[in-house]
């Protein structure tokens, strides 16, 4: 796992779509695990901005969210389908029908998800995973508890995601209860996981993640277990692992 602490949310966006383009050029028909949230959306602008001033191509690329809320459709504003499309796919060249995202209205919402996993599989799986994390340590709609083999799946909602959450709609009534997640086991198979967090509200979870127990309770700690992390952080996301941090690096020069 490399831990890499960005300056600010600024720095820690345009780090993160250096990695998103390096692995592009690397692999032009990547398969790119994509997150929504107010976290990767700088991330978003500055890969539209690399496609339209120096050519970054994604036409060979291939993509798949993280997860949708259950009940919205693809038209609502507080969808992650308009989201997806509103910030990055209507900027960039990734044709339309390499673009996968849960279904927020499924007819069988079992077939939905078993769909889901097996077109990532025959798509040759997620090359990169990016990932924000909740304040209670969810990554996608994982939240704490839920068991660490799950696939795609139906999940409810906590009530700190719903709060969290509530900022994005008129009302606290308004946000989904339910939504459709990748599961950790969906996760866990990305070849490349980059998680992404800014600001202090992270901290914890942040510390918790990376330096805690490997337990459902806090979800994004099972990463511990994945070959091939990148935790990009901000000053303020990384505020409390600094010590970790600064005590292992102790350890080296001693
Ligand atoms: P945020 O959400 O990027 O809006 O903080 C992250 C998450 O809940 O996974």
């Amino acid at each position: 796992m490399r831990i890499l602490i960005a300056d600010d949310y600024a720095d820690l966006s345009s780090r993160a779509a250096r990695i998103m383009a390096g692995q592009l050029y690397l692999k032009p028909n990547s398969v790119l695990g994509l997150a929504t949230g107010s976290t990767p959306l700088q991330m978003y602008q500055e890969l539209v901005r690399l496609h339209k001033e120096v050519g970054l191509d994604f036409s060979e690329a291939t993509s798949f969210n993280l997860d949708e809320y259950l009940g919205l459709a693809p038209d609502d504003a507080n969808s992650y389908h308009y989201y997806m499309h509103q910030h990055f796919f209507s900027h960039i060249n990734l044709p339309q029908k390499n673009i996968h995202i849960p279904c927020g209205r499924p007819a069988d919402i079992e077939k939905e998800c078993l769909d889901y996993d097996r077109l990532i599989w025959q798509s040759g799986g997620i090359d990169i995973q990016v990932l924000g994390i909740g304040t209670n340590a969810h990554i996608g709609f994982n939240e704490p508890d839920i068991k660490f083999e799950a696939t795609t799946h139906k999940v409810k909602l906590d009530e700190e995601t719903i709060e969290a959450n509530a900022r994005f709609f008129a009302a606290i009534e308004e946000v989904p209860r339910f939504a459709i997640s990748m599961g950790m086991k969906t996760i866990m198979h990305a070849k490349k996981v980059l998680l992404l967090a800014s600001g202090e509200n992270k901290a914890d979870a942040i510390y918790n993640t990376l330096y805690g127990g490997i337990t459902p309770e806090v979800p994004a700690s099972i990463l511990q277990l994945h070959q091939d992390v990148i935790v990009l952080l901000d000053a303020a996301a990384a505020s409390k692992i600094r010590r970790c941090l600064d005590d292992n690096n102790q350890n080296l020069r001693s």
